[in-house]
């Protein structure tokens, strides 16, 4: 199959994979991590197919949701690719992605090999902060039946890969273990630019709501 069939075939299959998820890792999350990382490619000159693939399977079988499997998700998509005669090479890039793309705690780096892979974790990470960030994040702390804050239980800047799946704070909290970080951790300069609005925009959203949950607004 030509790889611009295997990308229009992917895109229904994820989209009917992910439909009925109320986490924020729908398949909305994936269509803006799509859009985003191909504007991102475009860019920086990365390899459009290996850039739309890894985009489209990224979440297909995410840590979070298989008790904290992380070689599932490259798994799954390696299945799929080859179930669709896909190039190895290009199987081999995008599971690569997919596999060292996700966020694993405020004190664990997380490097990329290729541009492709820097553009695509851009992209997530693009996603996870700023207005949808935020809507995204409480949707995911109600999906874990997290508290929404509390204000005797401070942030954790987790150190490990292992500490960061087993944190059950309150998702107040997750704004300072991982989105207010994000802005420093992108690896493109174009989606530097765009961290920046979306990370002042998350300042003054915390702003209001401490102002507000301490009834001073
Ligand atoms: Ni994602």
């Amino acid at each position: 199959m030509n790889t611009k069939n295997i990308i229009d075939k992917t895109r229904l299959y994820v989209e009917k994979e992910m439909a009925d998820d109320g986490s924020g890792h729908d398949w909305w999350h994936i269509s803006r991590v799509w859009s985003i990382a191909r504007k991102l490619g475009q860019s920086e000159g990365a390899d459009p197919a290996t850039v739309e693939l890894s985009a489209l399977l990224h979440d297909i079988a995410d840590w979070k949701f298989n008790d904290g499997d992380d070689s599932a998700g490259p798994e799954r998509a390696a299945e799929w690719l080859r179930k669709n005669e896909a190039d190895p090479e290009l199987i081999d890039e995008v599971c690569e992605i997919i596999a060292t793309l996700s966020y694993k705690g405020a004190g664990v780096p997380t490097p990329m090999r290729t541009i492709e892979g820097k553009v695509v974790q851009d992209a997530d990470r693009l996603d996870a902060i700023g207005a949808v960030g935020i809507a995204r994040t409480f949707a995911y702390g109600g999906h874990k039946n997290r508290l929404m804050y509390h204000p005797d239980e401070s942030p954790v800047m987790h150190q490990s890969f292992d500490d960061y799946k087993k944190n059950t704070g309150h998702t107040i909290n997750h704004f300072h273990e991982k989105l207010l970080l994000l802005k420093d951790r992108m690896n493109t300069e174009s989606a530097k630019k765009l961290a920046e609005q979306r990370h002042l925009f998350m300042e003054d959203y915390l702003d209001r709501f401490f102002k507000e949950w301490n009834g001073d607004a």
